[in-house]
């Protein structure tokens, strides 16, 4: 009832994620509010609009930070130079990207590794369903715990101190153009060559995880790079079409 309440009011669309892990968020906010019962919350919902963001914000899980998994940013490192052309720069994706602490490290690969004229051609497209946290990932401003996994060398090239936290220099945040997109509703990017959709499909049902990579399947070109997260697997209809990139590693390579 409060899922369809949310989806017919607002248009979000958390009917197909993972019960279980949504009702944990829920019982955060009655918790909150001190309410106990769904009728309850529903007439919060209505007496404060304000409460939908909050409710909103609280069944988003945002946790991520730089560089995480490192040993994936390692293998992309020395993967990407050679099977794209140098110069004729990269199209990534970030789905479900926070507060762009995974699009800016990418970024900083592509930093690293692509020649001047690939990095003027390459561009990392960072979408997620939360507009607030699009707009925070564009200040790209960072406290020290997300940037645990940056090396000194690196910080010193790619990040510069505002008022005692970590801000990503500009060479690096050029790279990236934020976007607000729900990946249940909407259509997805095209001709994309290296694809990042990490810990998202955690919150879907099997459905729904199906549904989604679909449209991640679409986009991505035949040799473009697919990452995952950790603890997520291709859905096993679409396993024949990808093969492993990096052992343990839940980074696989669109077979042509
Ligand atoms: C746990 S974070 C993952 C961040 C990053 N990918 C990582 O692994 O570190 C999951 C993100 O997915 C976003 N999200 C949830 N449902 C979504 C949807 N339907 N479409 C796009 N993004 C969504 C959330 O707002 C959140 O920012």
């Amino acid at each position: 009832m409060l899922l369809e309440k949310i989806y017919s009011e607002h248009g979000w669309d958390f009917r197909n994620y993972k019960r279980a892990s949504l009702k944990r968020r829920i019982q955060k906010r009655f918790a909150a509010l001190d309410v106990r019962t769904y009728p309850d919350y529903c007439h919060a919902l209505d007496s404060d609009p304000a409460e939908y963001s909050r409710l909103f914000s609280t069944l988003t899980i945002k946790v991520s930070e730089f560089f995480r998994e490192p040993e994936v940013f390692d293998l992309l490192s020395r993967t990407l130079p050679a099977k794209f052309t140098r110069d004729a720069g990269i199209k990534a994706w970030c789905c479900g990207c926070a507060f762009g602490e995974e699009p800016y490290s990418l970024a900083i690969v592509f930093s690293e590794t692509l020649s001047a004229e690939g990095l003027k051609h390459s561009k990392v497209f960072a979408t997620d369903i939360d507009p607030d946290a699009l707009d925070t990932a564009r200040k790209a401003v960072y406290r020290e715990d997300s940037i645990r996994n940056v090396t000194p060398e690196v910080r010193e090239r790619y990040f510069f101190k505002v008022n005692g936290m970590n801000k990503v220099k500009y060479v690096v945040r050029n790279l990236v153009k934020f976007g607000t997109q729900d990946i249940v509703k909407s259509p997805s990017i095209s001709k994309v060559q290296v694809l990042f959709c990490r810990n998202l499909f955690i919150y879907f049902n099997k459905t729904l995880q199906e549904k989604v990579f679909e449209k991640l399947d679409y986009s991505l070109v035949p040799g473009g790079v697919l990452v995952l997260g950790k603890a997520e697997v291709l859905p096993q209809r679409f396993a024949a079409g990808y093969s492993a990139l990096g052992g343990h590693l839940s980074v696989y390579e669109k077979k042509a």
